[in-house]
């Protein structure tokens, strides 16, 4: 009796959800309630532990699902391996660090075990970045979840990332192309609080005459990161693991890592947007909130277009 109506109420709340978000593309915040009850909280507890043990992962599983969902939309594209016939997404020079696969990996391991061919590895990567903002110190969110893996992963879509060098209209104009206004790509540029960029991202800034956007003091720390090599690491805030607004500060400061974070505060159509994330953490968090949860479902694919893959790291 009471597990029915328990089952009624849990039906009626996601068919409420399904209007909400799952009437365009079948995703909806409660997909795995019965489908794969213990699948959120098996993601959150192996992403925490994971973040205990090494905390610089945090930064890695948020790009992961950046760039996967950049390129072709949110479809675990990013996490395929090369094979003989087909160099991946991974592959390209554009993957400049890109980590965390393992965790990933392991996650869907554990997810087999549990509900065999129900979460996709675009829903775990989304889920999983969503889990280390929160615990880096970020907003808690919660994302619909629904999206099908795809099959595609090729090396020249990466052309489709932002490159480091791009200044603030092709970064409005790219971002623009996702369907998302210049505020909201300052937002989510905001995730460069976690994290670091290698000296070959930003070199070019240390090359020629003085760069009127960039601090002297901070030149020199740039220039002495990449003294080291090419690799060195230089964190684009003062607190690399924690999800805060000192990114903003440090862009307010000319100590932006990258071109393209020092333009959000070089161009008149972004600098209020920097200075208000500055100055307010809550506004930075709710807007850093909702931009995520769109960018989660970028060119989401439905059950007839995807699949569950059984592994992350190939197709079925
Ligand atoms: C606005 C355009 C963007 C550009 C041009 C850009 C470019 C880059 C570059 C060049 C790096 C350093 C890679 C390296 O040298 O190792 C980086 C790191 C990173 N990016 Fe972005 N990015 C952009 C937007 C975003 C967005 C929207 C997110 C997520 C929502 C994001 C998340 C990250 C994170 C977390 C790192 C640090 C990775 C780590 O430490 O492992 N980026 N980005
Ligand atoms: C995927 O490729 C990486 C190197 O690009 C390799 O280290 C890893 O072992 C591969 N994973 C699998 C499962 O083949
Ligand atoms: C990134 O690409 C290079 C080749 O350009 C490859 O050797 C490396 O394994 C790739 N990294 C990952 C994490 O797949
Ligand atoms: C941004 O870069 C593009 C392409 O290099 C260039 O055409 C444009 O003039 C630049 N915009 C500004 C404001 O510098």
């Amino acid at each position: 009796m009471v597990i029915g109506k328990i089952l009624g109420l849990i039906l009626l709340m996601e068919m409420i959800n399904g209007f909400r978000f799952g009437a365009v593309d079948g995703l909806s915040m409660d997909y795995y309630l019965r489908r794969c009850p213990l699948a959120e909280l098996i993601v959150k507890i192996k992403v925490i532990k994971a973040l205990q043990a090494d905390p610089t992962l945090a930064a890695s599983l948020v790009r992961l699902h950046f760039h996967d969902c950049f390129i072709e939309g949110c479809d675990g594209s990013v996490l395929l391996n090369s094979t003989k016939q087909n160099k991946a997404e991974r592959d390209s020079p554009a993957n400049l660090s890109l980590r965390g696969f393992e965790l990933i990996d392991e996650i869907k391991e554990e997810l087999e075990k549990q509900c065999p061919g129900i979460v996709s590895c675009a829903d775990i990567l989304a889920m999983a970045a969503r889990d280390a903002v929160c615990k880096a110190g970020g907003p808690l969110y919660d994302i619909p979840k629904g999206r099908m893996d795809g099959t595609r992963s090729k090396i020249e879509d990466t052309i489709n990332l932002p490159a480091p060098t791009f200044n603030a209209s092709q970064l409005i104009n790219l971002f623009g192309q996702h369907s998302f206004s210049a505020q909201e790509m300052v937002a989510l540029s905001g995730a460069h609080t976690l994290g670091v960029a290698r000296c070959s991202s930003f070199k070019n800034r240390l090359v020629g005459g003085l760069d009127a956007n960039l601090n002297a003091d901070f030149a020199k720390t740039l220039f002495t990161t990449c003294s080291a090599s090419d690799t060195a690491e230089q964190p684009f805030d003062e607190t690399r693991n924690t999800f805060d607004n000192l990114y903003y500060r440090a862009l307010q400061c000319k100590s932006g890592v990258l071109d393209s974070d020092q333009t959000l505060y070089a161009s008149a159509e972004t600098k209020g947007v920097v200075d208000s994330y500055a100055s307010n953490k809550v506004m930075f968090f709710s807007d850093f909130k909702r931009a995520m949860v769109k960018m989660s479902m970028l060119n989401v694919k439905q059950s007839s277009q995807g699949e569950v893959r059984q592994n992350c790291y190939k197709i079925n």
